[in-house]
């Protein structure tokens, strides 16, 4: 698959275009060559083509940016259903990395009104220019706010106000074995949360507890080993209620969902 993927971006045709293709000019072929050298070498593939597919959208990846990977698709289904029926629903993505979740519940949900926080100063680069396109292709703008999701004055401006608030946080424990892929080219701000992976998550939750309105929902990805533990963290601060884990494609505890506790 790679190898077919890599094919087509060296012939700058899509791949579907190879089934006709009998021949290679050597331009193109020491262009392949090039490049299935790198993936050999485990540069993700997303690097070498630049994109990205997830839901509907292609976005812009490289150096500096997490790679979106297809289990986030499902907590957007999930964001989704939460939002249908709401007009304008407002929307907060916490750590936004290229935008996958933000741009594309703007780009699925057209009312929404979504801001997507982002810490690095390299990824919001791809942050915004994923936005820019989506902007230019006419979908909702997003906006992109440069900031930390567990500082006390993120949006405060928004507080209580907030109809869901989603994150795929980092949440792999420091020191644990990930592929070269992620270990040398995913961000390192983007993959670990501390000794037990869970030191953003913590903070998320307070932030997330102070935006949602009375109601809100709360969707937030985590690891697999975490389908226990990120639950309880969620009931511990006593703001949440209806805390349930939702499994992956795959079978395997891929996201925590809550609601926000009415108050009488
Ligand atoms: C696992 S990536 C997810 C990116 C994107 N939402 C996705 O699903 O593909 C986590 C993102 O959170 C950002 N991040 C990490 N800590 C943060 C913090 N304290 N505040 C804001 N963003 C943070 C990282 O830079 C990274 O872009």
């Amino acid at each position: 698959m790679d190898a077919e993927l890599l094919l087509a971006h060296a012939l700058g045709v899509p791949r579907v275009a190879l089934l006709t293709r009998d021949d290679v000019d050597g331009a193109a072929a020491a262009r392949f060559a090039a490049l299935l050298d790198q993936r050999a070498g485990r540069v993700p593939l997303q690097h070498l083509t630049g994109r990205a597919p997830f839901r509907h959208l292609e976005l812009a990846v490289g150096p500096g940016v997490f790679v979106p990977r297809p289990e986030t698709e499902q907590l957007v289904e999930w964001a989704l259903a939460q939002l249908a029926g709401v007009d304008e629903p407002v929307v907060v993505d916490l750590g936004a990395g290229s935008g996958a979740i933000a741009l594309s519940l703007a780009h699925e949900h057209r009312g929404a009104r979504v801001t997507a926080v982002e810490r690095d100063p390299q990824a919001i680069e791809w942050t915004r220019h994923n936005a820019a396109l989506r902007a230019a292709a006419r979908d909702r703008p997003v906006t992109v706010l440069a900031g930390d999701m567990t500082d006390p004055a993120l949006l405060r401006d928004l507080d209580g106000t907030v109809d869901l608030v989603v994150s795929n946080p980092p949440y792999v424990p420091d020191g644990a074995r990930v592929p070269r892929e992620v270990a040398d080219h995913d961000p390192p701000l983007a993959l670990w949360g501390g000794p037990d992976g869970l030191d953003v998550v913590r903070g998320l939750l307070v932030t997330a507890a102070r935006l949602l309105r009375p109601g809100g929902a709360l969707g937030i990805e985590h690891a697999d080993q975490q389908g226990s533990a990120v639950p309880a963290l969620v009931r511990a601060t006593g703001e949440f209620t209806d805390v349930a884990d939702h499994p992956d494609l795959a079978g395997r505890p891929r996201f925590t969902t809550a609601r926000r506790t009415t108050r009488d």
